[in-house]
């Protein structure tokens, strides 16, 4: 499957028109309050979103764009942005680099199983289409899982991992990713 995933992100990869950087930073103006303008977020209820893959980004954006995903906040925010000005920011944030850190005397082994081979052990994703859970806090898991769960977010993989899970396993889940230390490096 993941290879798969693969193919479909080469396919993907020739954009239609060159994403600007330098006009995403200023973009992000409007998004330092809560995500910061290195995209680590300021409040609990919003992600981190330095370091993300640039499709990832540029997906959930345009998904908040068309209420294919729904929030009081985010709606708002994408509905005001052209899909060039979604693609320059998207490109800004992703233009960053994180590194995460498990607590000190944890064990990655103990991380949730059913999640690893995608999002790692320390929350780093391991494929281009998954979002990193590294430091988020444990409200915005918690909230992302259940809404996946019960229909109100949907992805193929997510909304069928998601159905299986109860309350405790969310919560375990949420806890393990959100003791993760994140680090976003300034952009040179
Ligand atoms: C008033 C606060 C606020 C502002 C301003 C804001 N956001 Fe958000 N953003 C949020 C919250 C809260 C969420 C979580 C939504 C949810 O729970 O589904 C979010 C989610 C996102 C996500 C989804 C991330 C993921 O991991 O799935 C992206 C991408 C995003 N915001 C980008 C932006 C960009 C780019 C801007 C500026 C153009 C922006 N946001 C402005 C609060 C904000
Ligand atoms: C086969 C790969 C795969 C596995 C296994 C997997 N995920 Fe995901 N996960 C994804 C993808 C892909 C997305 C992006 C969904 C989207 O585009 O809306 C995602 C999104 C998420 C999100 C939303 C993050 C955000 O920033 O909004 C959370 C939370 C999450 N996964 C938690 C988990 C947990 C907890 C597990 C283990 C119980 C898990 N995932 C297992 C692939 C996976």
């Amino acid at each position: 499957m993941i290879i798969g995933l693969g193919g479909l992100l080469l396919a993907g990869a020739v954009p239609a028109t060159a994403d600007d950087p330098a006009a995403g930073r200023k973009i992000a103006n409007m998004c330092r309050t809560c995500h910061g303008l290195d995209g680590y977020a300021k409040i609990p209820i919003a992600p981190h979103i330095g370091g993300e893959p640039k499709s990832y980004l540029e997906a959930q954006l345009m998904a908040f764009k068309t209420g294919a995903r729904q929030h009081e906040m985010m709606s708002v925010v994408a509905a005001g942005l052209s899909a060039q000005q979604i693609a320059d920011v998207a490109s800004w944030y992703a233009a960053h680099e994180v590194t995460a850190e498990l607590p000190s005397g944890t064990d990655p082994a103990g991380a949730p199983q059913a999640c690893v081979s995608c999002h790692g052990a320390d929350g780093l994703a391991l494929f281009k289409d998954a979002p990193n859970l590294a430091g988020e806090t444990n409200i915005y898991i918690d909230t992302q899982l259940k809404a996946f769960k019960r229909g109100k977010r949907k992805h193929e993989i997510m909304s069928a991992i998601a159905a299986e899970m109860s309350d405790d396993e969310i919560r375990d889940a949420a806890d393990w990713y959100a003791a993760v230390k994140l680090t976003v490096k300034p952009v040179r």
